[in-house]
């Protein structure tokens, strides 16, 4: 195994899944289209903003690629191995579209963005390449293509948010949403590609998310999860008059639609989360006692080469800053092994900075080089990959005692849990989240229980990735 995340992260565990309408529409399209998303939870979410558009020209979302008049890869291209998987799909659509003459195939997300019209190229299969912020014009695309042309468009926007498009929620359970706030990023981490494929950052108008957020709440969903790359430099200025929205706002304008709504974000930049979002969080109970702040490394000098812009001083400060203010915080990490000269020091370092950050849970990834960053035009990738691997396999080691132990320290705590539906293993039990997103699985009994419905159970045993418990029912 290639990629040795002991957790996978919802973006990878969800990886290559085929969608179906959350709801099945009730007129009958004449056309239909398969997605399969790869990739970061705004991938995920790009994909209902697609399957909004396609669905205003007529096409219906089909979990059957038989069935499909289009067929689209919304892809990732943020380690080598995950456009390996993206190429590996496309050869696979091959017979489909052997069996179905006219069937279009389209690559859309990063990939498309980095890789443009050689996709097109290389693989003879592909009839349309659509960019992150060119979603509008798929239906041009798709007419284009239909008439026989290749249909290129990977134009970047400063601008483009699809504040507008209500996202058609595809393969949803019904209670939980992402919702994204932000698009691009300005970062420049040396080993992203991520700014390349998606551009400049740019915020999400805030009326309009706070009116997605009302609207899934009116159709019963119970949590939504606010989506960027950097979510603590959302930055919204609107009306002249108006003050400008800062994230912290933001999410107090989200948690004020009801208590009953679990507000949660992804992702936090250590250099950029602010006391006042601390503090907010703090002030409502519904804003989920939850931040995952990578850390990618634990020694200054590489995050220095990484152009994170924090010292492994600053990190750790942040993180007794996040404790003192909400002590019961849950905290993960993203972390990367073997980045450019890393030495057996630094990778201690990074090891101390886990031990003493005490992750609930992390991300882990060995260092993929991709073309064109400032890494890959700056410095060699120079660290034997036997030798990358054997690191990324200690930080997994220690990450696997860490999370057993964090579960441990919850043994006999009492939560509140959303229940997200049946646990997997058993009809008989429910499985759902803490405020701190950690999965309990308890037994249904004779309680006239549902999902979505938030009930309180105490923590009787654990697994190193899962807390088990039991329906408490009067305190
Ligand atoms: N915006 C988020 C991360 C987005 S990418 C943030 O700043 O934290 C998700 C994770 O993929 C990163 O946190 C990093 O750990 C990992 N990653 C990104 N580029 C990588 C590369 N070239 N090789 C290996 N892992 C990488
Ligand atoms: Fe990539 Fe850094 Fe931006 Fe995250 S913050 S998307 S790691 S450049
Ligand atoms: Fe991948 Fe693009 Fe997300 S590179 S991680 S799908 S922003």
């Amino acid at each position: 195994m290639l990629e040795l995340s002991i957790e996978k992260r919802h973006d990878e565990a969800r990886q290559g899944e085929a969608f179906g309408p959350a709801i099945e529409a009730d007129f009958p399209f004449k056309k239909h289209f398969y997605i399969e998303s790869y990739g970061c939870a705004m991938n995920f979410a790009d994909s209902e903003v697609v399957a909004s558009i396609l669905q205003g020209s007529g096409f219906g979302a089909t979990k059957n690629v038989e069935e499909a008049d289009l067929v689209l890869l919304n892809t990732c291209s943020i380690r080598e191995k995950a456009e390996q998987t993206v190429r590996k799909r496309l050869t696979e659509f091959k017979k489909a579209k052997r069996a179905k003459p006219g069937m279009l195939v389209g690559v859309l997300g990063c990939m498309a963005e980095r890789l443009k019209g050689k996709l097109l190229e290389e693989e003879k299969l592909v009839d349309l390449v659509v960019g992150p912020d060119a979603y509008r014009s798929l239906p041009a695309l798709i007419e284009e293509a239909e008439g026989g042309q290749k249909a290129v468009n990977v134009l970047l926007s400063r601008d483009e948010t699809y504040a507008d498009i209500a996202p058609v929620r595809l393969d949803s359970n019904g209670i939980s949403a992402f919702v994204s706030i932000m698009r691009g990023c300005n970062n420049m981490c040396s080993f992203c590609v991520v700014p390349f494929t998606r551009g400049r950052e740019r915020s999400r108008d805030a009326g309009s998310i706070v009116e997605e957020c009302t609207t899934l709440f009116e159709q019963g969903y119970k949590e939504v999860t606010l989506l960027g790359q950097n979510v603590d430099s959302y930055y919204y200025v609107g009306e002249q008059a108006a003050a400008p929205v800062t994230f912290a706002k933001l999410l107090e304008q989200v948690a004020r639609i009801s208590p009953t709504l679990r507000v949660r974000f992804s992702t936090s930049h250590p250099k950029d989360i602010t006391d006042e979002v601390l503090y907010t969080m703090v002030r409502y109970d519904n804003i989920c006692k939850y931040i995952h702040l990578p850390v990618q490394s634990g020694s200054s000098r590489i995050l220095q080469l990484m152009n994170r812009t924090y010292t492994r001083e600053w990190y750790l400060a942040k993180v007794n800053r996040i404790r003192e203010i909400i002590p019961d915080c849950g905290i993960s990490s993203d972390i990367i092994a073997g980045f450019c000269t890393e030495t057996e020091e630094d990778h201690q370092d990074t090891l101390s900075i886990m031990d003493f950050s005490r992750y609930d849970m992390s991300y882990m990834y060995f260092y993929s080089e991709r073309p064109g960053t400032l890494a890959a035009r700056r410095f060699t990738d120079d660290i034997p990959e036997a030798v990358k691997k054997r690191r990324l396999q200690e930080i997994v080691d220690l990450q696997g005692r860490l999370s057993r132990e964090s579960n441990e320290r919850d043994l006999g705590n009492t939560y509140t849990v959303l229940i997200e539906g049946n646990s997997r293993r058993s009809e008989l039990d429910w499985s759902g989240r803490n405020s701190q997103s950690k999965v309990i699985v308890f037994p249904k009994q004779d309680y006239p229980l549902k999902k979505g419905d938030y009930v309180r159970v105490k923590v009787t045993g654990c697994t190193r990735t899962t807390l088990v418990g039991e329906i408490i029912k009067d305190e």
